[in-house]
């Protein structure tokens, strides 16, 4: 079984991407490593607990990071994830779980500095990451590849911007997890890690849960799976606004899962279609934005993955759960 750390700030996306991995007979996750971004530090540790306790496996250690990123303010975004950073999970359970000592950061570092086989999934901004090279950049050679979900090589489906937020006046876009804290993505860019596996905005905007996926989840008919789909189908403002035009009725439940679909190509890499890229970290003007160019760092970029499979994944998942 493949071996996983994710490195996530809850959020409903990351809770899926979570659930996806716990449920998979293919992989194992070894624990979760937690930032401030969607959420506060603190709501997102909450609510990671709160993920490890749906699926009954309080013994995955969870460690807590940075609470902000490396240089900038963080922007949390209550808009899209409700106050909680998980809005829609107020039923869920939450065990006793144990505390952990060490620092994410300092947790990765310990990690890596002894196994080489463990896989990182990344799908939140690169704080802990970056924090963990800085102390020690040898790490780097331990990181048999990572997976990110972040950035947008391409226009992304939607509105055909590069981003799905912007700090500035000219309302230049970039993509969250990049964009709030691009010292870290741009540390981790150029950190000589083996395998980058990137996925971006383009692609995740394109794998939607909607009213049918919701269907078929709740046709799984156990706790677990209503009380996903009450969660995921609890929609903030800013999802009601982008995916307006694709609701089939009033009700239809649009969201974007972003971080699941990393999770699923550590699962399933054959159901994606990928290219080799030079990219880098724009860090003037619209900071955080991913670039094509030359003399950047050679990504794994996914440019397509069959929609079909990847829900078949997640429902297998839950149903595993
Ligand atoms: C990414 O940013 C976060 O808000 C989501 O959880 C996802 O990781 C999408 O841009
Ligand atoms: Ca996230």
């Amino acid at each position: 079984m493949k071996k996983l750390i994710i490195d996530c700030d809850p959020g409903q996306d990351d809770a899926l991407a979570i659930l996806l991995a716990l449920g998979s007979k293919k992989v194992c996750l070894e624990a979760l490593t937690v930032v401030g971004g969607n959420s506060g530090l603190e709501n997102c540790y909450t609510n990671a607990k709160k993920t490890i306790s749906l699926a009954n496996k309080p013994f995955i250690p969870i460690y807590k990071g940075s609470s902000k990123p490396l240089v900038q303010k963080l922007v949390t975004l209550e808009q899209v994830f409700g106050k909680s950073g998980l809005q829609g999970s107020e039923e869920w359970p939450l065990l006793d779980i144990q505390t952990q000592k060490k620092s994410a950061p300092k947790f990765l570092t310990d990690v890596y500095h002894t196994s080489s086989d463990i896989s990182l999934i990344a799908i939140a901004p690169q704080t802990n990451i970056a924090l963990a090279y800085q102390k020690n950049p040898l790490i780097s050679q331990n990181i048999p590849s990572l997976t990110i979900m972040g950035g947008c090589v391409f226009p992304e489906p939607i509105h055909g911007l590069m981003g799905n937020i912007s700090f500035d006046e000219n309302k230049t876009y970039a993509e969250y997890n990049f964009a709030v804290d691009p010292e870290a993505t741009q540390i981790v860019f150029n950190a000589g890690i083996k395998k980058i596996n990137l996925i971006g905005l383009d692609i995740t905007r394109d794998v939607l849960y909607n009213q049918e996926v919701d269907k078929s989840i709740r046709l799984i008919n156990t706790l677990k799976s209503h009380l996903i789909a009450d969660m995921l189908s609890t929609i903030g403002k800013e999802d009601e606004e982008d995916y307006k035009n694709l609701k089939q009725s009033k009700t239809d439940p649009v969201r974007a899962i972003h971080d699941a679909v990393a999770v699923a190509y550590e699962i399933e890499p054959d159901i994606f279609k990928t290219e080799m890229l030079p990219l880098k970290i724009n860090m003037t003007g619209t900071k955080g934005r991913t670039i094509i160019d030359e003399n950047g760092v050679m990504v794994n970029v996914i440019r397509s993955v069959n929609k079909k499979e990847f829900f078949d994944l997640i429902i297998e998942s839950i149903k595993n759960l």
